[in-house]
């Protein structure tokens, strides 16, 4: 959370500063295969959030001491643009992306059926060219994508979504002012059809009551990007069997 301030964050009319309400998601697209030399890909946009992800893998695992004999390694690398943000950011890694290449890479690891593919590595480079908030539950539902775009054998789909904590409301998906000048914030993901959480953090404080209702709203909210999700790969294989079908 960013400093405590005066910022009104909802409006005479009860909406939030971009006209939603209290359980509407920023629009949401994603598309698939957008890059030739990945095996799979994926750039969505979530509000102002613009992230591209590319899938190498499975390939053996290099250097070879990261390999594990029982399965594969996702690695996962989250990296920001210096032009993404406001103020520039330092090019190359830093606690931050550390921290999110990890959780991001715990939670794929959850989806993906690791142990079909014994000491090889699945590349996951996620590149937020801009951001607006909510960046790393945007690269991990994105990334699940660009992961099934690649063939890759999943048990399910991550999807993320945040909710968080506004002049004493709760409110999903939030947006660059209210991270900065609210007062929590919960991001969280889970794999789509069992619900099982794969990954949650929190910012700022939230009451028991509170985290429920965040986390109520973000279950329901995981559905409707859930689908998004399956759009973007249904629209990939109608096209792929339209082309082979003219090709047959
Ligand atoms: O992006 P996410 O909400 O997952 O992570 P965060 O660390 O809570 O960052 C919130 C937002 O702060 C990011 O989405 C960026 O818009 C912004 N940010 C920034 O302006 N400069 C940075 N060096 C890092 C983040």
């Amino acid at each position: 959370m960013g400093t405590p301030s005066d910022k009104k964050l909802i409006n005479e009319n009860g909406l939030r500063l971009d006209g939603r309400g209290d359980e509407e998601l920023r629009p949401i697209k994603i598309s698939t295969d957008i890059l030739e030399r990945a095996d799979g890909s994926a750039f969505m946009e979530w509000g102002g959030n613009k992230i591209l992800v590319a899938v190498y893998g499975p390939r053996e695992a290099y250097p070879k001491h990261t390999q594990d004999i029982e399965k594969s390694v996702v690695k996962a690398r989250y990296n920001m643009a210096a032009f993404s943000v406001d103020e520039r950011k330092r090019p190359g890694p830093d606690r931050r992306s550390t921290e999110i290449s990890k959780v991001i890479s715990e939670a794929l690891s959850a989806a993906v059926m690791v142990e079909q593919f014994p000491r090889t590595q699945i590349d996951v480079f996620i590149e937020v060219i801009q951001a607006d908030a909510g960046t790393r539950i945007a690269s991990l539902t994105a990334a699940s994508v660009a992961l099934a775009s690649a063939g890759i054998p999943m048990r399910d789909m991550v999807v993320g979504c945040s909710a968080g904590k506004v002049e004493d409301r709760i409110v999903l998906d939030l947006s660059k002012d209210e991270d900065n000048f609210g007062q929590a914030d919960l991001p969280m993901a889970v794999l789509s059809k069992n619900k099982q959480v794969v990954l949650i953090q929190m910012d700022g404080d939230l009451s028991k009551e509170e985290f429920a209702r965040a986390t109520d709203m973000i279950m329901k909210a995981t559905d409707r990007i859930a689908e998004i999700q399956r759009k973007a790969l249904s629209e990939k294989y109608k096209i792929e069997n339209l082309s082979e079908s003219q090709n047959g």
